[in-house]
C-alpha cells in the first residue's frame, strides 16, 4: 500500500477546485437534491412521456470547458489511443484516468447521487462512524464530501491510481492500493463503501469477504453499481447501434476477466461473506428524456452526459480487444452517441444500492 501523496501525477486543478466548490457544473443541482420518484422506497419503472419531449432538463455549460486539468509532465501514466491510464499495476483496469475521464467521473458522482435524493448512500450511517473506508474511489470526490459531511469520522479512500486532489480536509486521506491484494489496515472501519466497481475486480466476491473481515461488529458496508446489458420498454431494439454495443461490450469485459452483471450476484456475495439484514434498492436511469417526470428527465441528462463522455474511453481497450480498430470503434460510438441521443429509444440501465451489517456477534 503506498501513501497517495508520495506518487506524483496528481490533477492540481481538480485539488484546488474541491472541497472549496464542488466541480460539477450542472444548472439543475440546487433541485435535484430535493428530486423525488414519488412515494415507494424506489423509483418505479419509468414510463414513456408522450408529450412533447423538446423541454427537456439540461445540464448548463459543458463537462469539457471545466478549468480542469492535467499536467501531463507530473504524471508518470501509461499512454495509449491518446488516453493515460494507470501505472501502479499496470492493465489491471481498462478506463483511463486522465482529465477528461476524471471530469466524468465527477459528474457520475453527481448522477449517483441525484438518483437518490442527493445522498450519498441509502444505508442508516451513523452521524459519525468512526472509520470509514471508501475502495477504488476515483477522484475521491464520494470520500471528500463523505468527510466534509461527517468530520468526526476518518476517511481513508484507495485507489490503483493517484488523481485526488492534494487539498483535503483533515479527516480524509487517500491511499494507492489495489482492493485485489491483501487488505493491511491495521484497524477495523465502520463504514466501507464502493461504487462503480463493475469494471474492477477479477474476484469481487472474495472483495466483500476481505470488506467484512475489515469491518468492526455492527459495521456497515454499501454498494452501488449498474446491472449490463441495458433493459428497454417494449421490445429491444436489435437493429440499433446501442443493443449491439451493449451485447459487444459484454463480450469483450468478458474477455478481459470482467463482468458487467456482477451486481446481481452481489446480494449473494454479501450473503456468503456472513452479512446479515441486506437492503437492496434498484434505480433506473434513462439514456434520454423519453420517460416521464422531472425525476427521471433530471437522471437521464445526467446519464446521457456520463456515457457522450465516456463511451469512447470504455469502448477503446474492450472493443479493441475483440479485434476492432481504434478508427473503427470510434466510428462505432458515435453511432452509439446518436442512439443516446434518440427519444424513441427507450432503454435505461438498472443500478443497484446494497447494504448490510457485518453481526455484532459471530453467528
Ligand atoms: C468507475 S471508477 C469509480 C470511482 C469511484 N468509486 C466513484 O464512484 O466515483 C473505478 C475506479 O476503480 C479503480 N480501480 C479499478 N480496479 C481497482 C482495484 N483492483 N483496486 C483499487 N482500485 C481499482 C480505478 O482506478 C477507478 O478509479
Amino acid at each position: 500500500m503506498t501513501d497517495a501523496s508520495s506518487v506524483v501525477g496528481r490533477d492540481d486543478g481538480h485539488a484546488t477546485q474541491y472541497p472549496l466548490a464542488p466541480s460539477t457544473t450542472v444548472s439543475v443541482d440546487q433541485n435535484a437534491s430535493l428530486l423525488s420518484w414519488g412515494s415507494g422506497s424506489a423509483p418505479s419503472l419509468p414510463s414513456v412521456d408522450g408529450e412533447s419531449q423538446t423541454e427537456t432538463t439540461s445540464i448548463s455549460g459543458s463537462m469539457r470547458s471545466s478549468t480542469m486539468s492535467l499536467d501531463s509532465s507530473l504524471c508518470h501514466f501509461v499512454e495509449e489511443n491518446g488516453r493515460t491510464y494507470h501505472r501502479y499495476k499496470e492493465g489491471r483496469y481498462f478506463l483511463p484516468n486522465d482529465a477528461a475521464e476524471q471530469e466524468r467521473l465527477d459528474l457520475q458522482h453527481q448522477l449517483f447521487t441525484i438518483a437518490i435524493g442527493g445522498k450519498l448512500y441509502i444505508a442508516p450511517v451513523p452521524e459519525n462512524p468512526k472509520r470509514v473506508l471508501d475502495i477504488a474511489t476515483g477522484t475521491g470526490i464520494w470520500a471528500i464530501d463523505f468527510a466534509v459531511q461527517h468530520p468526526r469520522s476518518q476517511v481513508i479512500g484507495t485507489d490503483l491510481s493517484p488523481i485526488q486532489p492534494q487539498f483535503l480536509p483533515e479527516n480524509c486521506k487517500f491511499e494507492i492500493d489495489d482492493a485485489e491484494d491483501e487488505w493491511t489496515f491495521s484497524e477495523p472501519f465502520d463504514f466501507i463503501h464502493g461504487r462503480a466497481l463493475m469494471s474492477c475486480f477479477n474476484d469481487p466476491a472474495a472483495v466483500v469477504r476481505q470488506a467484512f473481515a475489515h469491518l468492526a461488529p455492527g459495521g456497515l458496508m454499501e454498494f452501488q453499481d449498474a446491472l449490463f446489458p441495458m433493459s428497454y420498454i417494449g421490445e429491444a431494439p436489435t437493429a440499433s447501434a446501442l443493443y449491439r454495443w451493449n451485447q459487444l461490450m459484454m463480450e469483450g469485459v468478458g474477455r478481459l476477466g470482467r463482468s458487467w452483471s456482477n451486481v446481481q450476484h452481489y446480494r449473494r456475495y454479501f450473503e456468503e461473506a456472513g452479512f446479515v439484514d441486506i437492503v437492496e434498492k434498484r434505480f433506473y436511469w434513462p439514456t434520454s428524456p423519453w420517460a416521464k417526470g422531472l425525476y427521471y428527465k433530471t437522471v437521464a441528462a445526467y446519464f446521457q452526459e456520463d456515457m457522450l463522455a465516456g463511451l469512447e474511453a470504455m469502448s477503446l481497450k474492450v472493443l479493441g480487444g475483440l479485434g476492432m480498430s481504434p478508427r473503427q470503434i470510434r466510428e462505432f460510438v458515435e453511432d452509439v452517441k446518436r442512439d443516446f441521443l434518440d427519444t424513441n429509444l427507450h432503454a435505461y440501465l438498472t443500478v443497484t444500492y446494497i447494504y448490510g451489517y457485518k453481526p455484532q456477534y459471530p453467528l
